[in-house]
């Protein structure tokens, strides 16, 4: 049911505060301030490789995140794929390498085989699923369950969010394994996954201006999202979103590759979404967005306050967001970017929970 919500989108973004809470209580110790996995792996980090990541849609954008945080955190080198690709290609898997699997409904088709696979070739298999009881779930060496609960609505919104709570817990979980964490690397992360939940809720308070700026963008034919580090996933993401309920074209760059090709697009009519949190990129992408404004392009600047201060170029908006603990931005940004497309199809009139030529569960290659 969509309890007072227009569309179970709209009732599923604002769930993301209590269900990522829900799925972070599961992995973190919230009394030791230590990530805690409810399961044992039949793994040891340290004898890990590689790891690859293979899912669909939005779910391969929260492996695209995780790449960033295990390369990052546990020095582990990560390969992400699309399922299609990936179960075609005969990638060579070494026994004893890792594959994790990402699938909110356990039952995408190309995700299965790509696992199938896997398993042929003694990989260890782990998926991150929603739905405990699904076939990706059944056939995995090991699950890690987010803990969203049912997601009715065909853009993928709090599935996302929770993946990327696991996939955080489980790169702590590797960073701390390898020794390339310690003890008090790992307290300050467990500290930030925390606030998570609470930024999440901040986060939301950006609806009514968000719900103002998608009467611009309903008005635009394409738009074109641009971040640096776990923010270029998320503006795939931004995309994918975009186009899939309000059929308005949309693009995803990573900001850095805008003077390879995309930045011809750029003039009045093109709004260009920016995520930038105040991290260690930062600067590079306020240049990347002064190159944007220097040709006349619309910025839409998601940022914090200090962000919001330090970017030296004129926004058409700027959506401010709260400032955190910059590891883990992609879940609070994920909120103001989900917002954008669902006020932006809903302005548009199109069946946001059920759009065109989509299902919620893809079980056909
Ligand atoms: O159930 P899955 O997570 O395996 O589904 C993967 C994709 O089909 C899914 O994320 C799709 O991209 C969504 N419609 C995106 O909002």
């Amino acid at each position: 049911d969509k309890a007072n919500y227009r569309h179970f989108m709209a009732k599923e973004i604002h769930e993301q505060p209590e269900v990522v809470g829900h799925t972070l209580a599961r992995y973190v110790d919230m009394a030791s301030e230590r990530v805690s996995l409810p399961v044992k792996l039949p793994f040891d980090f340290k004898d890990i490789q590689r790891v690859t990541i293979t899912a669909c849609g939005t779910a391969s954008y929260a492996g695209y995140v995780a790449k960033y945080w295990f390369e990052r955190m546990a020095r582990l080198p990560v390969e992400v794929d699309v399922a299609s690709e990936f179960r075609y290609r005969e990638s060579p898997l070494r026994k004893g390498d890792l594959a994790i699997f990402i699938s909110q409904s356990g039952e995408t088709a190309d995700t299965l085989a790509a696992l199938r696979y896997a398993k042929a070739e003694g990989a260890h298999t782990l998926a991150v699923v929603n739905v405990p009881t699904s076939t990706i779930a059944r056939e995995s060496e090991t699950v890690l369950q987010t803990l969203a609960g049912p997601e009715i609505g065909v853009a993928s919104t709090k599935a996302f969010t929770c993946q990327l709570m696991v996939l955080a817990s489980l790169a702590v979980a590797a960073g701390k394994a390898r020794g390339e964490l310690s003890e008090e690397d790992e307290t300050k992360l467990v500290h930030g996954l925390v606030e998570v939940p609470r930024l999440m809720a901040d986060a939301l308070t950006t609806e009514l201006q968000i719900e103002k700026l998608a009467h611009r963008i309903a008005k635009s034919r394409d738009v074109l999202y641009l971040g640096r580090g776990t923010s270029f996933p998320l503006a795939l993401e931004g995309a994918l979103k975009l186009k899939e309920i309000s059929y308005i074209h949309a693009e995803g760059y990573a900001a850095g590759e805008l003077k390879h090709g995309p930045i011809a697009l750029i003039d009045e009519t093109m709004p260009v979404v920016v995520i930038a949190p105040h991290d260690r990129v930062f600067e590079k992408t306020v240049s990347n967005m002064q190159e944007v404004a220097a040709r006349g392009g619309n910025i839409i600047l998601m940022t914090d306050a200090k962000g919001a201060a330090e970017a030296t170029v004129d926004s058409l908006v700027t959506i401010v967001m709260p400032d955190m603990a910059s590891a883990f931005t992609p879940m609070v940004y994920a909120v103001p970017v989900q917002l954008l497309a669902y006020h932006t199809a809903v302005v548009m009139g199109t069946d946001v929970d059920q759009p065109r030529n989509l299902a919620k569960s893809v079980t056909v290659e």
